[in-house]
């Protein structure tokens, strides 16, 4: 058990679209020999699309919907990439995987640095506080200043960057990565075989005659004036702040050509914490603890259009996952029986044996689990709740036909218990329009289409002006004055609990600053 609980890594990437996530998992799973061949990621995309209509949307916009989980060996590591979908039409998805990973690679374009989705996701991470490496990639071609771009991470995140290794250039090309640790330099190939690189050339510091051999004049004066900066900062990694997601580990490279991605990864897996005792409402819980427990961030429906089965993924916390044991829901005391359990490989299913902490399973399910349950073999240990939340997008849901309002209910009910989407009410519950609440759009299609198949209702949406939420606390007149003099949406969870809908993040910060009798919340509060 110890052995399986340590050798594990389960993190996510946190990207902006096309900065080049799906490279970089491609090239990943190459290391871990899951897969043979660059570009079967996207290859496997495209071949299940013919085959699965699992949401033809999914194959119209050629997009996935939905993320997934792959687990790869590398070095003795068990790693599980949970995958987080990227497209612009991000949702709730992404956010609630972020609460089953340990870690965290955040993914940058050197040419644009920071980007909206990026700071999102971030932010996610840090109410979590789990560590955050960086990576910024495209490396292969000039962008910004390697110095300016950790300026601008530090000025946009707050979050300092210990470079590991660092970019070497001649102003006009890029010449490979000097590892700072191991002082070594790793020259690039234009051109070259992707996925073998040259042994790097290991150098006796910065000053050794052999590094302006390799890299000529101009290139070495620059990089030996800008290591000494770095330096000047600090040559080691501060663990502690680390640990804490205060300093990120910083790696340069280009996964396209498969350049820097090994010192990455080797340093990921020295540096990344393994599955951490977790908190729970009966104290701490340690990963090597014998009774099983784990979590539920993620409900899919109807992944399989043969099987109109859900399945609920599940983070295992401690213990082990053993087919056959039944275990308890501890929100409704019902018990659960563990079937074989389902890894992921992109979205295809592959049953396995057992599996350990850290990783993640799928369960089929009935509509008896959902988002944030605790399962436990023994003791009733709730975990954390996962919170939903704050959408972006909202519109109001009409329904032509009244006779099918009965059915309209059950399915934003269920929807919304499933975590698909969030529903929120202006005139009580049985008002006339339901307000339906996103992180992405894409959350809108789906609902229409599940609405639709699953429950005959053809519903329409009206979008709503609105593009920032919080939840509020405070007396009931303040709450609602302040609605009225900015223009503000007054609305109300499923549990009653009110929230103002703005009509840009501008108003939102204003209402913020300047209304100290109101507290509001990114999440939903206890
Ligand atoms: P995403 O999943 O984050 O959205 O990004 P993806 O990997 O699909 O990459 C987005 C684009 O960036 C792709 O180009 C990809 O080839 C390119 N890219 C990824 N890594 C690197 C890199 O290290 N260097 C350079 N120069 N480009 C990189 P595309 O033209 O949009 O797609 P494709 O035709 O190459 O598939």
């Amino acid at each position: 058990m110890q052995k399986e609980v340590r050798r594990r890594r389960t993190f996510a990437i946190i990207s902006h679209p096309d900065a080049g996530k799906t490279t970089l998992t491609e090239k990943l799973l190459l290391y871990g020999g899951a897969i043979h061949l660059a570009g079967s990621v996207k290859a496997r995309r495209a071949a299940r699309h013919a085959t699965s209509d699992w949401m033809e949307m999914e194959r119209e916009r050629g997009i996935s919907v939905t993320s997934s989980a792959l687990q790869f060996e590398y070095r003795g590591f068990r790693i599980n990439l949970l995958d987080t979908p990227g497209h612009q039409d991000f949702s709730e998805d992404t956010y609630r995987t972020l609460m089953a990973a340990d870690s965290a690679v955040m993914l940058l374009d050197n040419r644009k640095g920071v980007e909206e989705q990026t700071r999102k996701l971030f932010e996610v991470c840090r109410l979590r506080s789990i560590p955050i490496f960086t990576f910024i990639n495209k490396c292969d071609r000039v962008g910004v200043s390697p110095l300016q771009l950790l300026d601008d991470v530090e000025a946009e995140l707050g979050m300092a960057c210990a470079p590991l290794t660092w970019p070497v250039s001649d102003g006009t090309n890029f010449l490979g990565v000097y590892d700072r640790g191991d002082r070594a330099l790793h020259l690039f190939e234009k051109g070259g075989d992707h996925g073998a690189s040259r042994p790097p050339a290991k150098v006796a510091g910065l000053e050794d005659p052999e590094v302006e051999i390799l890299l000529g004049a101009a290139a070495t004066a620059r990089l030996r004036e800008e290591v000494e900066l770095l330096d000047m900062a600090g040559a080691g990694l501060d663990e502690a702040a680390f640990a804490a997601g205060k300093v990120s580990p910083t790696f340069f490279g280009s996964a396209l050509t498969n350049f820097g991605v090994e010192p990455f990864l080797r340093r990921f897996l020295e540096y990344a914490p393994a599955p951490p005792i977790r908190p729970s409402s009966e104290g701490p819980i340690h990963p090597e603890d014998e009774r099983f427990t784990a979590f539920i961030f993620k409900i899919q429906a109807n992944m399989d259009p043969k099987h109109r089965d859900r399945l609920a993924f599940a983070r295992i916390c401690s213990g082990r996952y053993n087919p056959g044991e039944t275990v308890t829901n501890l929100r409704s005391g019902k018990g659960i029986r563990l079937t074989e359990p389902q890894q992921f490989f992109g979205q295809e299913r592959e049953a396995v044996e057992t599996a350990w902490p850290g990783d993640v399973v799928g369960i089929h399910d009935r509509g008896n689990l959902r988002i944030g349950d605790t399962l436990a073999s023994k003791g009733s240990p709730a975990f954390e709740a996962i919170p939903p939340f704050s959408p972006e997008h909202f519109a109001r849901v009409q329904l032509p036909d009244p006779l099918r309002r009965k059915h309209l209910d059950k399915g934003l009910k269920e929807l919304s218990e499933e975590g698909a989407v969030q529903v929120f009410y202006q005139d009580g519950v049985s008002g006339p329009a339901p307000i339906v609440g996103a992180v992405g759009t894409l959350q809108f299609d789906v609902l229409l289409h599940r609405l639709e198949h699953e429950y005959g209702v053809k519903a329409r949406l009206d979008p709503m002006p609105y593009r920032d939420a919080r939840w509020v606390e405070g007396p009931d007149a303040e709450i609602r004055r302040v609605g009225t003099a900015l223009d503000a949406a007054l609305v109300f969870d499923r549990n009653d609990k009110p929230l103002l809908l703005f009509r840009s993040e501008w108003v939102r910060q204003a209402a913020e600053t300047r209304e100290k009798a109101l507290s509001f919340h990114r999440m939903a509060p206890e």
